[in-house]
């Protein structure tokens, strides 16, 4: 996995100036004049022999085994070395305020998420939007922009609003084209695609172009946070440079028990993955036995709003809980309804709904 020439130079800086933060090894049983736990609440504990809370920042007392642990776990889930965030939203402005500089350039998605474009704003770099999903306009402007230190396209497997998503391996061959990087936010895929929910870019994880992957963990992972895999240098430049990973609590060692126990769970959900498939497949019409063509487990139905209210009454009287999109989340012309299908949805749950949705949307 390549990774540009200034995130070395400038840990090797640090290096040289004695400054490079690394992850210290816990210290278990020395006497603690250093954590944040001022009344001795985060050593009670909460089940068993779990810790209530971490007491301090990764960089301080907040470096305990098990997020260790949990790390090695994840690297070895996804296939690189990741990094723990306490969200996505975190992840997102962390890496994206630490990677680009001065003289660097993001290429980004026009309807990235909001984590994504508050930390374009976070960071020197300059940024610059491609229409949504559109390869040959992001062509267009990466041919435009030569002179600039390192060019980063950032995306997103699969979009929340639209549940739509960009040519992953053109974009990736698009990026190795001209020489730029890619960074690849998988809130919506990680879980429910790839090897054992691996996410899309498992399958292209060694591809010289792709510098990060950005996995949320509040989706189908069932629980919070966030881990950015990419390559051992990138994790050292976060821990260095990443302002959300840096200047925050560690999670609650409650909070790292539970994410290592959803990282076993997603492994063990092939059958979940099957029923979420049939149950897209019987969405789109497609028969009991057929897999849907589409990997997103959202489906957008667009709607104009002058008929949203009717919509929700009917939804409301069935107690079905689907929520409207509407301006400014989207654009005017792009309003409707944003359903996502479960692998525990019923057939009749789902007839309910398209029902509903037939008989007022026309
Ligand atoms: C694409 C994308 N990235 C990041 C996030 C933020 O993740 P979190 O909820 O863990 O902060 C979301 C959440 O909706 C998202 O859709």
């Amino acid at each position: 996995m390549a990774v540009p020439e200034n995130i070395r130079k400038r840990l090797e800086e640090r290096t040289e100036l004695g400054l490079l933060r690394s992850l210290s090894p816990p210290k278990k049983g020395w006497v603690d004049f250093c954590s944040n736990d001022y009344l001795g609440i985060a050593k009670n504990h909460f089940s068993g022999n779990q810790l209530l809370g971490s007491g301090g920042s990764r960089l301080l007392t907040g470096n305990y085994s098990k997020i260790e642990e949990l790390e090695e776990n994840a690297s070895s889930f996804f296939g690189a070395p990741s990094l723990y965030f306490n969200s996505g939203y975190q992840a997102n402005i962390g890496l994206l305020q630490a990677v680009g500089q001065r003289g660097d350039l993001y290429l980004f998605d026009e309807f990235s998420h909001a984590s994504i474009r508050d930390g374009l704003q976070l960071s020197r770099a300059q940024s610059l939007k491609f229409k949504h999903n559109d390869l040959q306009h992001l062509a267009q402007l990466l041919k435009g922009k030569s002179g600039y230190n390192n060019i980063y396209v950032v995306t997103e497997s699969i979009f929340s609003m639209h549940g739509d998503g960009p040519d992953l391996p053109a974009l990736l061959d698009l990026c190795e084209t001209h020489h730029a990087f890619l960074i690849l936010d998988e809130a919506h895929s990680v879980g429910i695609t790839g090897a054992q929910g691996r996410g899309i870019s498992f399958a292209y994880k060694e591809h010289p172009s792709l510098f990060a992957r950005i996995f949320p963990l509040g989706k189908a992972f069932g629980v919070q946070g966030a881990f950015i895999s990419g390559s051992d240098l990138l994790k050292d430049y976060l821990i260095n440079f990443a302002r959300s990973f840096i200047y925050t609590t560690a999670p609650s060692p409650v909070i790292a028990e539970a994410v290592a126990n959803s990282i076993d769970r997603v492994f063990e959900a092939d059958k979940a993955r099957d029923n979420l498939k049939l149950n897209l497949a019987y969405w789109h019409g497609e028969g009991n036995n057929r897999e849907a063509n589409s990997l997103s487990a959202i489906q957008f139905v667009p709607c104009p709003r002058i008929k949203h209210d009717g919509i929700k009454k009917a939804l409301e009287e069935a107690q079905i809980q689907v929520f409207p999109i509407r301006y400014p989340t989207v654009p005017e012309q792009m309003e409707g309804f944003r359903v996502i299908i479960h692998s525990y949805n019923t057939k009749s749950e789902i007839d309910s709904l398209k029902k509903i949705l037939q008989a007022h949307a026309q």
